[in-house]
């Protein structure tokens, strides 16, 4: 029941000033209110404190602490840090508005050698986890690479999706440094980062959880039937990171240092396979077409404050080609691929399904990966392209043992559709069904 003064409070907190613009007093009263979610994340409430948090750095595991201190991180105020809320984006157009202008990039991938005798002649073994997707380098260390065997591993990565590396000693600063080497790093102006490293994002359900996240053995795949009915909590549900991003997201590396002894795996799907998958007749309907990506957050429209959370939205191609394998590739995922442009929204949805369900269906595209590592006090690294991939996580092990990593990630190229270029099995030569 409310109170005569707690009616009294709320309205002199929520009183209105007229000379100032109703935009700017609804941009001002979400900013000052904590209670007020000032972003959603996939349509969720986010609980998330300003600044270091005090919470978050009694949970931290052990390994990940240790990780953190030898890198120099003080964690004495809190850990993880969660922006300032007036860095917050409140309206769409805000949101909008970052890295709207076109960065530099150099895709290192390009001129590398293709044969990577630099990477692969330091390594004690390449194995190649599936016959297309995911290959695990034994017996390197990342921090340790050269210019040469990083251009190497940025093709690499290029060509099968996402590459893995167990035993890793990697500082949160030499993460970020091989990240910057591979493109624009993206600083998320929501998630939480590393305490003084806003381009490293911590990757934290255990985190979340505590901040009020309502992750379940029940819930945590509905939103792969469904995403607009069931908002993906986690990331259970398949996706791509930051699809919306003006120059999507490129090599992405994520580095486990608290890896639950079974479970907390993480699946990637090739989206060069997904292409292939298709017949030609599809192909060529499909080649040349765009699409409307959307973020996973949202913001208020500032001239229609009440009409529900907008997400960004920016049209790229639906088929791309690769700046450094040359192979065209299929660029959609169930969360953020809004439609397709140029046919009905009842023909976008039908198609969409589909295209999405090649890409999650389709095992011979994809890897599982398990994280563990073979030495104590060691992490796991998989670095994946996601501009030719999905994947999603599977929270099996129910946050009964920490699951703690850092996120860089290296924004790419604008993407591009190049219609003489070839689908990753012509170029191999491998054989390509003619249906009659
Ligand atoms: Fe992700």
């Amino acid at each position: 029941m409310v109170t005569s003064t707690e009616t009294q409070s709320q309205a002199a907190t929520l009183q209105v000033v007229n000379d100032i613009p109703i935009d700017e007093q609804i941009e001002n009263l979400v900013r000052q209110h904590k209670e007020l979610s000032i972003t959603r994340s996939r349509g969720l409430k986010s609980n998330f404190v300003n600044g270091a948090d005090s919470e978050g750095s009694k949970l931290l595991p052990k390994s990940s602490r240790k990780r953190l201190e030898e890198d120099g991180v003080d964690l004495s105020k809190g850990y993880p840090e969660v922006p300032s809320r007036s860095e917050i984006p409140v309206f769409v157009d805000q949101a909008h508005a970052i890295r709207n202008e076109e960065l530099p990039f150099i895709e290192r991938g390009k001129n590398a050698d293709p044969e990577k005798k630099a990477l692969f002649g330091a390594a004690k073994e390449v194995i190649n986890l599936t016959k297309r997707v995911g290959t695990e380098i034994v017996g390197l260390q990342l921090a340790d690479l050269n210019d040469q065997q990083k251009d190497e591993l940025a093709l690499l990565i290029a060509e099968r999706v996402v590459v893995f590396f167990r035993d890793q000693k990697l500082p949160p600063s030499k993460q970020l440094e091989l990240g910057k080497y591979w493109g624009n790093i993206e600083y998320h102006p929501q998630t939480p980062h590393v305490t003084g490293f806003p381009g490293v994002s911590v990757i934290w359900n255990d985190f979340r959880q505590k901040k009020g996240m309502d992750l379940t053995f029940e819930n945590a795949n509905f939103s792969n039937w469904d995403v607009l009915r069931y908002p993906s909590v986690g990331n259970q549900t398949w996706h791509t990171d930051l699809v919306h991003e003006k120059q999507p997201a490129g090599y992405t590396h994520l580095h486990l240092d608290a890896i639950p002894s079974v479970g907390g795996d993480t699946i990637w799907a090739s989206g060069y396979g997904a292409y292939d998958k298709l017949s030609d007749e599809f192909k060529k309907f499909l080649d040349g077409k765009e699409a409307v990506y959307v973020s996973a957050h949202t913001y208020l429209d500032r001239n229609d404050p009440l009409s529900g959370p907008q997400r960004i939205e920016r049209i790229h191609p639906i088929v791309r080609t690769h700046p450094a394998t040359g192979w065209k590739f299929l660029a959609v995922n169930r969360s953020m691929t809004k439609r397709i442009i140029g046919v009905s929204p009842v023909e976008s949805q039908v198609i969409l399904n589909y295209l999405f369900d090649v890409y999650e269906m389709n095992a011979d595209l994809q890897v599982r990966f398990k994280w563990t590592n073979t030495k104590e006090g060691y992490g796991t690294s998989a670095i994946w392209d996601n501009r030719v991939s999905q994947h999603r996580n599977v929270w099996d092990h129910e946050g009964t043992e920490p699951r703690h990593g850092t996120r860089v990630t290296s924004l790419a190229d604008i993407p591009t559709f190049d219609p003489n270029s070839k689908s990753q099995r012509e170029a191999l030569g491998l054989p390509i069904h003619k249906w009659e």
